[in-house]
């Protein structure tokens, strides 16, 4: 696996690339990479010539800078990893790399991103999915990848970056990969790694949440599966931002059974660090 600190070093070769007409594949991360992460890159090797992975611990989308420096760095185990799993490419830039005007000049950018911003993760985290764009906007103008491999565990994410791609007219795929869970249901997340043994053990409550919501979807009024979610979470310990149950295409929260596509939504608390999850309703 070939590295790259510099964005210049990585665009020369991946111009090579272009010339032999091999299609790039791109999985952006943060680091600390766990299996979720590696079924990304494996589902890119599957339909690309050549995958580049990017790690980045992006200052922009932190609304809490204590969750932005506590953030799990594992650099080397990464890399290990990365070899293993074939990938052929990683880009590790520095800061400076990614916003080489300096972050206050590159926050001036805004993306209008309607009403995404205002709801859930965006509604919780003010300026998480501008910071979001502003990295990701930067790094597929510097790979111009083919496809770009996302993980529906950030589902909303995903569509604020389908909406950036709109938004900047870039011609990207987005291939959005199922969520990988622990054994006990616990979706795979780098922020697991800062749990403490109990919390461990009490994070599997979100899955039986979520669950519960999908088992008595059909007979159950919404605004009593969510305040029950709610109450299930609190008795695990969670301090809940919120659990939405939501039409899938638009995110809009659905009142009754009567919508053909719902997905469940959960963010909550253990201590300081924050979970997110979801699950396709029907
Ligand atoms: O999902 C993530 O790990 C990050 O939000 C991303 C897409 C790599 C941008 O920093």
């Amino acid at each position: 696996m070939i590295i790259f600190k510099k964005a210049e070093g990585l665009r020369k070769w991946l111009d090579l690339q272009v010339e032999k007409r091999n299609e790039i594949g791109f999985v952006p991360t943060m680091g600390a990479l766990h299996k979720g992460h590696l079924s990304l890159i494996e589902k890119s090797l599957e339909n690309n010539k050549v995958t580049v992975c990017s790690i980045f611990i992006n200052p922009t989308q932190f609304n809490d800078q204590k969750d932005f420096q506590n953030y799990p760095v594992t650099i080397e185990q990464d890399i290990y990893m990365l070899q293993k799993a074939g990938c052929d490419c990683l880009f590790l830039p520095s800061i400076e790399e990614i916003y080489p005007q300096g972050i206050s000049e590159a926050k001036k950018i805004h993306y209008d991103l309607g009403f995404l911003e205002d709801i859930l993760e965006g509604k919780f985290r003010p300026g998480h999915f501008q910071g979001v764009c502003l990295v990701v906007d930067r790094l597929l103008r510097i790979v111009e990848p083919g496809n770009l491999y996302l993980g529906q565990k950030d589902y909303q994410q995903c569509m604020v970056i389908k909406k950036l791609i709109e938004l900047t007219g870039m011609k990207t795929s987005i291939v959005i990969c199922p969520t990988l869970r622990e054994r006990d249901g616990l979706a795979m997340s780098s922020r697991n790694l800062r749990l403490t043994e109990s919390q461990r053990k009490n994070a599997t409550a979100i899955f039986r949440a979520l669950n519960d919501i999908k088992d008595n979807f059909e007979t159950s009024d919404p605004a009593e599966l969510k305040s029950r979610s709610v109450s299930q979470l609190e008795s695990a310990g969670f301090s809940v931002d919120y659990v939405e149950i939501a039409d899938a295409e638009n995110l809009l929260p659905v009142t009754s059974a009567d919508n053909k596509q719902v997905v469940a939504l959960v963010a909550a608390f253990l201590g300081e660090i924050r979970l997110i999850d979801n699950m396709q309703i029907n």
